[in-house]
């Protein structure tokens, strides 16, 4: 892809500056898959403070559902699109952490979160193999990657985790665990080992 291209599909042919337009349109398409991705984490039943991480939250839908589930955890988010953020954050407020930043250069030390989540994003990162490799970064031992998108996006980018995730435990889930085969959802698992 030419780097026109690139950031024509980063910035979603300029819908990533209508914050309020993509939130009315996703609530639609991607509020079930949202509502499963919080639903995932928590069931997780991680200790209060932990940490959890969303990227290419868009407007915060997601962190906003985990916060709401689970109060007791330190939920971060970020996205590439300044006014996906200033959206975010104006909705959520304090609770979340939002950041404007690239998923190929996380803000963040090594091993800082226990989870991190991402919901129909990956589609749009121009480099892979290196965002996964900062996914792979930021998690602590005993954390777990969980990328949601749809199914063959997924598993192109399994492979792709598989060069670059080192000692990782790299898996798939295509259609996601317990939803039919029509289903247009998968879901990248990432677990150091
Ligand atoms: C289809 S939206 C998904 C937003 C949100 N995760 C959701 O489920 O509603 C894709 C988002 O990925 C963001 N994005 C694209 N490339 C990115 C990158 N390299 N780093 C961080 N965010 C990125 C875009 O700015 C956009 O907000």
């Amino acid at each position: 892809m030419g780097t026109v291209n690139r950031h024509a599909h980063a910035t979603m042919f300029g819908l990533a500056r209508h914050p309020e337009q993509y939130e009315r349109s996703a609530g639609r398409v991607a509020g079930r898959l949202h509502a499963r991705a919080a639903r995932d984490v928590a069931q997780l039943g991680l200790a209060a403070g932990a940490r959890v991480l969303d990227v290419g939250t868009g407007p915060g839908l997601l962190p906003r559902l985990i916060a709401d589930a689970c109060p007791e955890l330190q939920v971060d988010a970020v996205d590439l699109a300044p006014e996906m953020i200033a959206r975010a954050q104006a909705v959520a407020g304090d609770r979340i952490a939002f950041a404007v930043a690239d998923v190929c250069a996380l803000p963040f030390p090594d091993a800082t979160f226990d989870v991190v989540v991402s919901t129909i994003s990956l589609h749009h990162w121009d480099d892979p193999p290196t965002a996964l490799r900062e996914v792979r970064r930021v998690l602590r031992p005993g954390g777990r990657a969980w990328i949601y998108d749809v199914r063959w996006v997924v598993r192109r980018a399994e492979r792709e985790a598989i060069v670059v995730a080192g000692s990782s435990l790299v898996s798939c889930e295509s259609p996601l665990v317990g939803s039919s085969m029509v289903n247009p959802f998968g879901r990248l698992v990432v677990v150091p080992a």
